[in-house]
C-alpha cells in the first residue's frame, strides 16, 4: 500500500543471484516490519540460505537492492551486519562450538 513503506524495518527488492548457470534467486522481494517473525520455507536448493547469506554480506547479489529503516543497506560481512542486529545461525553447525558460545550472536544486544 502506498505510504506504508516507512513501517518496514528491512526490505529486499528484486534480489537475484546465480551460481554459474544456476539461478538460485530470481527477483526476490521481502518486506519485514518491526517486531514481525517470518518463516522462509522452501525445498532443498530453493535458495533460502543464499538469500540469508546475501543479507549478512557473505554473498553479493547480482542485482536488486536492500534497505534498512528506509536507507540503502549494504554490508561487507557478518561482522558489519550484526551492527544492524542481523545475524545468521548456519544450518551446518560446528559440533565443537557450544550454544553458550554462539548465543551472543543469536541475541545481539
Ligand atoms: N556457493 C555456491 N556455489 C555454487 N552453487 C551454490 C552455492 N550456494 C548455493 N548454491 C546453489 O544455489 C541453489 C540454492 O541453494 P541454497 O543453499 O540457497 O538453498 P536452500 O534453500 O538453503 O537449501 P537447503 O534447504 O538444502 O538448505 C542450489 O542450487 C545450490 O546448489
Ligand atoms: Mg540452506
Amino acid at each position: 500500500m502506498e505510504g506504508m513503506q516507512d513501517s518496514y524495518i528491512f526490505e529486499c527488492k528484486g534480489v537475484s543471484k546465480s551460481f554459474g548457470g544456476i539461478r538460485a534467486l530470481d527477483n526476490v522481494h521481502l518486506k519485514v516490519e518491526k517486531g514481525e517473525v517470518h518463516a522462509l520455507l522452501g525445498e532443498n536448493g530453493a535458495g533460502k540460505s543464499t538469500l540469508m547469506k546475501i543479507i549478512i554480506g557473505l554473498y553479493h547479489a547480482d542485482s536488486g537492492t536492500m534497505t534498512f529503516e528506509g536507507k540503502p543497506y549494504s554490508v561487507k560481512g557478518p561482522a558489519e551486519a550484526i551492527n544492524y542486529g542481523i545475524s545468521m545461525i548456519h544450518q551446518e553447525l560446528n559440533p565443537g562450538i557450544s550454544f553458550r558460545k554462539t548465543s551472543p550472536f543469536v541475541f545481539p544486544s
